[in-house]
């Protein structure tokens, strides 16, 4: 049975319609979660929601304890996630507003924890990372986002930094020639935990801003949240679409 997780990034703190049913704080061999997990009732359909960032904390994408979020998932049954990404648009067609599944991934973080093999387990695991995204999940968000009328980009190459400051202008210049369409800070490790733990893995990325370098105005977070604003109802739309599609009985 395919049971879905929701991770909220920045701009999305609570599932809109969501009618909770519990809230769960499993332990993890890693810490605690981010945050409570939410379970409940979408349209009738059962979800666990996770905000990556906490709240009210706000904790900061290189210290979000991504191990213990995807096991905390995992540990509750999930086995599909969809993963929400504010980004800055690196490639033309990438703008402020746009919805992006990406296809791809480039992974620049740093001393992160980032993989569950501590070495103990007597083999190397060497996961397949070739589509970091699960194929068949990203194809059904985009045909969901199509029956909600919501539009979106079905392909894109997902640079996941650092942070938390943003980007020099000549580092977006950098990722643009390496391939790079949207830069963002909380990819990764995400997408390969969920991997190593056999979890379908698919990311909606929100442009909010154009990628540093890229526009004549500084990158404020006033410009950031006016769009995560509009955005976030979109992205609720397209979520809904996608639970009646896939997991609806
Ligand atoms: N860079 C990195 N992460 C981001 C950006 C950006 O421009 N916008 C939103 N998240």
């Amino acid at each position: 049975m395919k049971v879905p997780g929701i991770i909220g990034g920045t701009g999305i703190e609570e599932l809109a319609g969501l009618s909770i049913v519990a809230a769960h704080r499993p332990e993890t061999p890693f810490g605690e979660p981010s945050r409570a997990v939410q379970e409940g009732l979408l349209d009738g359909c059962r979800v666990f929601f996770l905000q990556r960032h906490g709240s009210p904390a706000l904790i900061p994408p290189h210290l979000v304890n991504y191990r213990a979020n995807l096991w905390a998932l995992h540990s509750l049954g999930v086995n599909e996630v969809i993963a929400i990404n504010a980004v800055g648009g690196i490639s033309p067609q990438m703008q402020p507003g746009a919805l992006v599944v990406p296809d791809q991934l480039i992974d620049y973080t740093w001393g992160r924890a980032h993989t569950y093999d501590d070495g103990s387990g007597g083999k190397l695991q060497h996961i397949d990372f070739t589509e970091p995204y699960d194929r068949e999940l990203r194809m059904q968000v985009v045909a969901a986002a199509e029956l909600a009328g919501v539009s979106c980009t079905s392909a894109g190459v997902h640079g996941i930094t650092q942070g938390p400051r943003l980007e020099t202008a000549a580092e977006v210049r950098r990722m643009a020639a390496d391939g790079c369409d949207l830069v963002g800070m909380t990819g990764m490790p995400e997408a390969a935990l969920a991997r190593e733990l056999g979890i379908a893995y698919a990311s909606v990325c929100m442009v909010v801003n154009p990628a540093a370098g890229l526009s004549e105005q500084p990158i404020s977070l006033a410009m950031m949240h006016d769009i995560l604003h509009q955005e976030a109802g979109v992205v609720g739309a397209l979520l809904r679409s996608l639970l009646a599609l896939r997991y609806g009985s």
